[in-house]
């Protein structure tokens, strides 16, 4: 009786090893895994910059194409975080390696901006919101252009992808603060 008592328990024991041991394991590869995946889908700043610009083109032009006023808050708060995100996280990187590039971005940001206060500022019936929010277009235009052409592959020369996987990964927590 004694024996078959002995026996029963060690086959508890095991099994209680068994189950600790293999949740511990797969507890173990699963981190290992979600941690590699985290790092296959950190998306560079770049790429989600790229992804603004598309948006808020398509939101400027449907606007200024359907004289649609409906759409100016979406677009001002959404062009806003984009070039607050630029300014306080991308151009810094980039001011003293290319310099000229960086600085006309910035005066850039700032024409945009003059226009977004006026806008803010200004009676949606007035005469002059419809042809200010086209100039808003234009300069958003221009301005993507030059760093989809010109600014960006430079940015990505200096500061490389783990760098600027990092940047877009702290972008999208900033943003989830912001938004
Ligand atoms: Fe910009
Ligand atoms: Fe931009």
């Amino acid at each position: 009786m004694f024996f078959i008592f002995r026996i029963y328990f060690i086959l508890i024991l095991i099994r209680y090893l068994f189950i600790t041991l293999s949740e511990n394991f797969i507890t173990y590869y699963l981190e290992i895994m979600y941690k590699k995946c985290e790092g296959i889908i950190m998306t560079s700043m770049i790429e989600i910059l790229k992804n603004e610009h598309k948006n808020v083109k398509n939101l400027l032009n449907e606007a200024v194409e359907n004289k649609d006023t409906s759409k100016y808050p979406q677009i001002q708060k959404e062009l806003r975080i984009h070039l607050e995100g630029e300014e306080t996280l991308l151009y810094p990187k980039t001011r003293d390696q290319a310099t000229d590039l960086t600085l006309e971005a910035y005066e850039e940001h700032d024409l945009v901006k003059k226009e977004l206060n006026d806008l803010d500022n200004l009676n949606i019936e007035n005469e002059y919101w419809m042809p200010k929010m086209k100039v808003v277009k234009d300069l958003v235009e221009h301005h993507v252009k030059e760093e989809e052409d010109e600014y960006f592959p430079k940015t990505e020369e200096l500061l490389g992808s783990d760098q600027l996987d990092h940047l877009g990964q702290k972008y999208a927590d900033w943003k989830d603060d912001v938004m």
